[in-house]
């Protein structure tokens, strides 16, 4: 069933659980993420990020495929189709597209320019019947070309932006995206801290979700994070399944070369990816 993200994000925040986000690439990272939500009764965020959308041809596609497969899977849970780190003209061909769901990216603008933006993003959103993410200090790392430094967000400007009525928000507090350095300095919780008691009920996500340890998940999902993204690490655990298959030499075994068989493997250890992910924070069983 594929819904806003608001009430689901709602929910998770006043239920003390987070919704995950799992970031799409093709039909196989989508099928595996809506028949895990379904199977587990959870509710899912699909992502697609501007470079995803482009790989996939367009957003007009990516919306048709998700409708499609949700429907032809019978998925009953909700699933928001969401635009992951949007620009500006990257929301409104979502908007148009047909997503249920869009993020505005305007953390490297001035805040005023990201205020003004942001608003106006917020107004169409809800009048379409969307939910919006908006973000303040950047993500760390890289992710499909949108490069950040990984700063802390300042908590009054997360409170300026929550209270332009967005439905959730981004805010950096040493996340970073892709892998996390050896010398990583972990989350910054007393900015986490800070954050929501300015934010109040606002569903806060947490970006770079790939490697974060347990404890400091569920930590930051007691200070407020209803929302947790994760990118890399399906794209790891599909890159590791598929070499095992290969380097065990099933692709030349009767028809292994059949791409219904080579990308089996994968496929399945999205699954399990995402079924320990949503385990963790806590999901399951949140859509019966
Ligand atoms: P990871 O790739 O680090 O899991 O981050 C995902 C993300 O934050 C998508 O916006």
């Amino acid at each position: 069933m594929l819904v806003s993200a608001k009430e689901m994000l709602e929910k998770a925040k006043a239920g003390h659980y987070a919704v995950g986000q799992f970031n799409i690439n093709n039909l196989e990272w989508t099928k595996s993420i809506l028949l895990t939500a379904q199977e587990l009764k959870s509710p899912v965020i699909l992502g697609v990020s501007e470079g995803a959308g482009k790989y996939m041809t367009g957003f007009k596609t990516v919306a048709a495929m998700v409708k499609a497969m949700d429907e032809e899977l019978g998925i009953t849970v909700p699933v928001a189709l969401h635009l992951d780190h949007g620009t500006y003209e990257g929301c409104y061909k979502c908007i148009k597209a047909g997503f249920t769901s869009i993020m505005f990216d305007g953390s490297h603008y001035p805040i005023e320019e990201n205020v003004a933006k942001t608003t106006e993003l917020v107004n169409i959103a809800h009048a379409m019947g969307m939910s919006i993410e908006a973000e303040v200090g950047a993500i760390g790392g890289e992710e499909d070309g949108v490069v950040g430094t990984g700063e802390c967000a300042d908590p009054a400007e997360c409170k300026m932006i929550a209270d332009l009525g967005v439905d959730m928000l981004a805010a950096g507090i040493g996340n970073i995206h892709g892998k996390y350095p050896a010398n990583w300095a972990g989350l910054s919780f007393d900015t986490l801290d800070a954050i929501q008691q300015k934010t109040g009920d606002m569903p806060l996500v947490l970006h770079g979700g790939t490697g974060i340890p347990a404890d400091m998940i569920k930590k930051a999902i007691s200070l407020g994070v209803a929302k947790i993204n994760v990118n890399t690490e399906c794209q790891l655990s599909f890159q590791e399944a598929t070499r095992k298959y290969i380097e065990a030499g099933k692709d030349l075994e009767g028809k292994g070369f059949d791409p219904r068989k080579l990308l089996a493997p994968g496929a399945e250890a999205i699954k399990a990816t995402v079924k320990e992910k949503m385990e963790l924070f806590g999901s399951v069983g949140k859509a019966e």
